[in-house]
């Protein structure tokens, strides 16, 4: 029998999923299931490089976990777990911080964002994020890395420590290929379409969450912004009329018509058909997953078996990475 490739993926809870989280990553996430081994993760270790209120981190992962199984992906096909569960991850990152160099990590954009962002908070941790970030895909020797292009660098920079220890110490780590999906891949703010429709920034008005009411769906979508042309109508042009092209895109990824249908279906109809039109899509496509997030809840038992199982599972073939590295470097076994 053939072996099935592995892939991973995480997100951090550090904020409410947003329609961005699902379009991108997460609609994507159980089509692979069939043909991956795959090792889907809750990233609270990363979300912590932020200031967290403990008691939202600790609701968020969990109601990330249910929405991951809401929107199809099925705990008993792949391995779902909450970072923290796998001691493996920190202690890897940490061995992989004396892999990656100061230079290296001063390049990361995510990390000079960041820190403009939150100035009076520019810890360490926010800084070596990528070498946690190598860990927790290395420990599971995955042949893919689906992520959104903002990850990308942070999955390079990964690639360069495995060409770094692997020079030293011979064929330890499996080297990963970064797979981002091009249909959907990054929505923008509704109100900013020059910025990704983010779940951690605060205040930020042009987001919409999956567990947003209608309403606060449909008016999100009316006070979306189109662009400031004077020819108002929906076409394709994400180079003069993003905030459009964003809308056509999410329209697109809802309702699974083209551009072109998509251009015919409003042509001579103008911004205010086709904005509330985008919201209704989209309150339909996700009123099956609210329905089953919150079924899923309400399950605490169920969820616990599923983080459980999922940690035991990560963990052994984590473990498996860990004990040959600790090896390799001259750390003396137990
Ligand atoms: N850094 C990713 C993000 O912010 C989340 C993440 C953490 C991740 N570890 C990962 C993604 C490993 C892919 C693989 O979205």
């Amino acid at each position: 029998m053939e072996e099935k490739k592995t892939m991973l993926s995480g997100i951090k809870p550090s904020g409410d999923l947003t329609l961005g989280s699902y379009l991108g990553p997460l609609h994507h996430w159980p089509k692979m299931i069939e043909e991956y081994d795959c090792y889907y993760f809750m990233a609270d270790l990363h979300a912590i490089t932020v200031r967290q209120n403990p008691a939202d981190l600790r609701r968020r992962t969990v109601e990330q976990l249910a929405q991951y199984i809401a929107c199809g992906l099925n705990p008993d096909k792949c391995t779902i777990f909450v970072q923290s569960h796998v001691h493996q991850h920190a202690e890897l990152g940490w061995v992989l911080n004396c892999y990656a160099m100061f230079g290296e990590l001063s390049r990361m954009t995510q990390f000079k964002d960041k820190s403009a962002k939150n100035a009076d908070n520019i810890n360490g941790g926010l800084f070596t994020y990528p070498s946690l970030m190598a860990a927790d895909i290395l420990l599971y020797q995955p042949d893919l890395v689906p992520v959104g292009e903002d990850q990308k660098q942070h999955v390079e920079l990964a690639r360069n420590i495995v060409q770094r220890f692997n020079g030293v110490y011979g064929d330890v780590f499996k080297m990963p290929e970064p797979y981002i999906p091009k249909v959907g891949a990054r929505i923008m703010s509704l109100t900013n379409p020059a910025a990704k429709m983010s779940k951690s920034d605060n205040g930020d008005t042009g987001r919409v969450t999956l567990m947003d009411d209608p309403n606060v769906i449909m008016k999100q979508f009316k006070r979306a912004i189109t662009d400031s042309d004077t020819e108002r109508c929906v076409r394709y042009d994400p180079e003069n009329k993003p905030g459009v092209a964003n809308l056509m895109q999410i329209y697109a990824s809802a309702t699974g018509k083209t551009f072109d249908e998509i251009e015919r279906e409003f042509d001579g109809l103008g911004y205010g058909r086709f904005k509330p039109a985008v919201g209704e899509a989209v309150v339909e496509m996700l009123r099956p997953i609210q329905d089953e997030t919150k079924r899923i809840l309400a399950d605490r038992a169920y969820l616990e078996s599923v983080y459980r199982a999922g940690a035991e599972k990560a963990s052994r073939a984590a473990e498996r990475t860990l004990r040959r590295v600790y090896k390799k470097i001259g750390f003396v076994a137990r």
